[in-house]
């Protein structure tokens, strides 16, 4: 029996940026992504027994082929050229679902990196993100981690100069979004403050945290405050608390303020912990 831990590190958009639909029903999208410490943990063990088994700590997580960490392990397998009788992945959840964070994408690309391990590091990082790419349009950028610029559908993947550290307080309200959805409503929709990547990618390479904050800006969060505009209350109270910039991640439903000092960012989780689940997070 042979087994592999992974952590599997959250993603936030530092900035989102959908530049229009295309022919395959996907967006183009451009997007400057960052991990952040808040995580799971993957487990990978090659057993002589039971099959394929994918277990999960959360209800609401898929715990057979459906979940995405297991279609990982079938992407791995399919390129590696020979498939395992017995598997099993366990996952232990913090990453909040539906949230914005990548968390399923995250598990996936911990699979993928786990079961490299378990093989010898037959693939490159560069080669491991190309398998996930089938599983998932974030897996890519799971794989590599850090602070990068995903183009195309998402899977397109350019390091950036590393995020200046800072620490991050993220907010989950109750309700999630359907993904499809929310790209649907965006087409039909005349909303869109577009965010200034060039001037985010500058203000990164000035290492200027403040510069970057400026250049925030998430394309969905217009339109997804229309129906829930507890988005926009939580991002003008992350502000009102200290925050440099608040933001919605992904399509939500996450919010996440940036501090620069972690006792401010400490007292703002108090804060919003009397109403919402909140997490303290860093850059990783
Ligand atoms: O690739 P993934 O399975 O994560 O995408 C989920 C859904 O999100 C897609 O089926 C599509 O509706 C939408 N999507 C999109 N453009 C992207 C990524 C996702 O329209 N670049």
């Amino acid at each position: 029996m042979k087994s592999v831990q992974e952590r599997a590190y959250g993603k936030l958009n530092l900035t989102l940026d959908v530049l229009g639909k295309r022919d395959d029903g996907y967006h183009d999208m451009c997007m400057i992504m960052q991990t952040v410490s808040l995580s799971d943990l993957v487990t990978v063990t090659l057993t002589e027994e039971d099959g394929w088994v994918c277990s999960c700590d959360h209800e609401a997580i898929p715990q057979g082929g459906k979940n995405l960490a297991w279609k990982a392990a079938e992407a791995f397998f399919e390129a590696y050229g020979k498939r395992p009788e017995h598997l099993l992945i366990d996952i232990q959840k913090q990453i909040p679902v539906q949230g914005g964070m990548a968390g399923g994408s995250a598990d996936a690309a911990a699979v993928l990196r786990a079961l490299n391990v378990l093989h010898g590091t037959p693939y490159t990082a560069e080669e491991l993100a190309d398998i996930g790419s089938a599983v998932g349009s974030d897996v890519p950028y799971c794989v590599i981690g850090g602070t990068a610029l995903a183009e195309g559908r998402g899977e397109i993947i350019s390091k950036l100069p590393p995020l200046p550290d800072c620490y991050f307080v993220l907010v989950k309200p109750e309700f999630s979004v359907s993904t499809p959805a929310l790209f649907k409503k965006l087409d039909e929709s005349a909303d869109g403050a577009h965010p200034d990547t060039q001037c985010a990618i500058a203000a990164l390479q000035k290492k200027n945290l403040h510069g970057l904050c400026r250049c925030m800006t998430n394309v969905f969060q217009p339109v997804l405050s229309k129906d829930f505009p507890v988005i926009d209350e939580i991002c003008a109270r992350l502000v009102d608390l200290g925050a440099e910039r608040a933001c919605l991640t992904g399509t939500g439903s996450v919010v996440f303020g940036v501090f620069t000092q972690r006792d401010i960012a400490e007292d703002a989780v108090l804060n919003l912990s009397k109403d919402y689940t909140v997490f303290l997070a860093e850059n990783v």
